[in-house]
């Protein structure tokens, strides 16, 4: 089987965070010291992962170019792809279809962050299972306004419904989700919602009605942080740097992630730190090449 795909979506203008995202996109926005779209990023590479593409709008898919380029520096390829119009989280299986070819895929958004002790293991077991879909819930206290999942006593996904009014649970789904090769067909299907939008929770009911979807319910120890508001923005950013400045260990540094995955060795990796040598980041990536972090 052809190794598994990857695609950040990271369209989607963002207007609620007026004016900040009036010139550059979201998800190249800093959360902290490293640009957004780093977090999605790190999932992927965790999953192991190193076919990526990245889906935004002609407008900023430029200025993802020169931020993370061919790739080839972190042992992974990053590719790119224009979403002309917002159509919905489903149809980067459509942009995407010739990226994905035979192959399974992990899609997440270009603004999930998702942090806890242990999640390398969760993605790498969503990322060997042979057919189906994994799925990520997360409690909330603002489950309408989210896709949420109805589950039996056992955890087993009855339904999911798209931002109801009653929410049926309190489990979010979260922007990560892994897909055998079907997705592409069932993308192919889908009629767009009342929203306009080709809805990735129709897909996944697709998958919850054939028996073939699994959600792994991400415990209390977890973070799945918003940054939807300049508030939760900035709530999401004190996050990262109370653990980063506490522990000395970075969230979501590519390079480090890249380098323990075994997809550059350390004198790459010191490479990459020397360029940045001037920040705390640099000096960290160096020492994670010395073997001292
Ligand atoms: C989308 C999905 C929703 C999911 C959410 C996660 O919502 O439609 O099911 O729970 O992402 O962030 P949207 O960003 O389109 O409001």
């Amino acid at each position: 089987m052809t190794s598994m795909r990857g695609i950040v979506l990271a369209g989607g203008t963002a207007t609620r965070l007026y004016p900040a995202t009036l010139g550059i996109s979201k998800q190249l926005l800093p959360i902290y010291n490293k640009p957004m779209v780093y977090y999605p990023i790190s999932l992927l590479m965790l999953a192991g992962i190193r076919d990526i593409l990245i889906i935004s709008t002609p407008h900023d898919l430029p200025g993802f170019r020169r931020l993370l380029g061919d790739g080839s520096a972190m042992g992974v390829r990053f590719q790119y792809a224009e979403q002309p119009r917002p159509g919905g989280l489903a149809e980067a299986f459509i942009v995407g279809r010739d990226f994905i070819g035979d192959a399974p895929v992990c899609l997440v958004l270009g603004d999930n962050i998702l942090h806890g002790a242990g999640l390398a293991e969760l993605l790498q077991q969503a990322a060997a299972e042979p057919s189906g879909c994994t799925l990520f819930g997360y409690r909330v206290t603002t489950p309408e306004r989210y896709g949420v999942a109805e589950l039996d006593a056992h955890n087993k996904v009855l339904s999911i419904e798209e931002k109801p009014a009653h929410p049926k649970s309190n489990i979010a789904v979260t922007g990560l989700y892994f897909y055998d090769n079907r997705v592409v067909e069932m993308a192919r299907t889908l009629a767009p919602s009342p929203r306009g939008e080709l809805e990735i929770t129709d897909i996944n009911n697709l998958y919850v009605k054939d028996g073939s979807a699994r959600l792994a319910v991400l415990g209390r120890g977890y973070a799945w942080l918003d940054t939807g508001t300049h508030d939760s923005f900035l709530d999401a950013a004190n996050f990262v740097q109370v653990l980063e400045r506490r522990q000395g260990v970075y969230l979501a540094a590519l390079e480090e992630i890249a380098f323990r995955m075994g997809f550059i060795n350390a004198a790459q990796l010191a490479m990459l730190g020397d360029a940045m040598k001037q920040t705390d980041y640099g000096r960290y990536l160096l020492a994670v090449a010395r073997g001292e972090a």
